[in-house]
């Protein structure tokens, strides 16, 4: 961290991500200095996308801001932090539901590094339900979901859903 600088780190599993993350960047943006957009490298998860995919589709919705970067992490979140110069994590909040792991993963997060405080941020209403879980189902099932999603990242999982139909064939 330069002096006095104040950053932040939005942490997630990305896989992929929706306007409701975009959404949350540029409020992180309007607040701290800077944005380390962290993404957690999770093969176990299994999920959609590699990590260096989700990195590189974040990459491009942001990078036209200086402010911004994107990197893939592994191991704890605080460490990476630590790596970064970060002491404030912040954590998109759509509802109630949200509420009881977010909790917990923040008092986790302080208890590991006391300096670490997590702040929560309300996505606009109309991305209030959205998850990436949903848009992966929505999209394998055929339904439309532009608007929600980056029309570039619609363009990677059509790929990755042709590739998967071949690879039945
Ligand atoms: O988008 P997600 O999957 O809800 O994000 C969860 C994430 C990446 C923030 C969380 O799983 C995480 O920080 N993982 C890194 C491992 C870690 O630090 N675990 C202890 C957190 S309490």
């Amino acid at each position: 961290m330069k002096g006095g600088e104040r950053v932040a780190v939005c942490a997630g599993s990305f896989d992929p991500v929706h306007n409701g993350h975009l959404d949350i960047f540029a409020r992180c943006r309007s607040i701290f200095d800077r944005v380390v957009i962290a993404v957690l490298h999770n093969d176990a998860k299994k999920p959609l996308f590699t990590v260096d995919e989700r990195v590189e589709m974040i990459r491009e919705q942001v990078e036209r801001y200086e402010d911004c970067r994107v990197e893939a992490f592994s191991g704890l979140l605080v460490d990476f932090m630590g790596e970064v110069g970060a002491t404030t994590i912040v954590r998109g909040l759509r509802a109630v539901s949200d509420f009881e792991y977010e909790f917990q993963m923040a008092l986790m997060n302080r208890r590991l590094d006391l300096a670490v405080e997590t702040v929560f941020m309300m996505p606009k209403e109309e991305y209030s339900y959205l998850s990436s879980r949903l848009v992966k189902e929505v999209f394998f099932l055929g339904g439309d979901l532009r608007g929600l999603v980056p029309q570039a990242v619609l363009e990677r999982m059509a790929v990755e859903r042709e590739a998967r139909e071949e690879a039945k064939r």
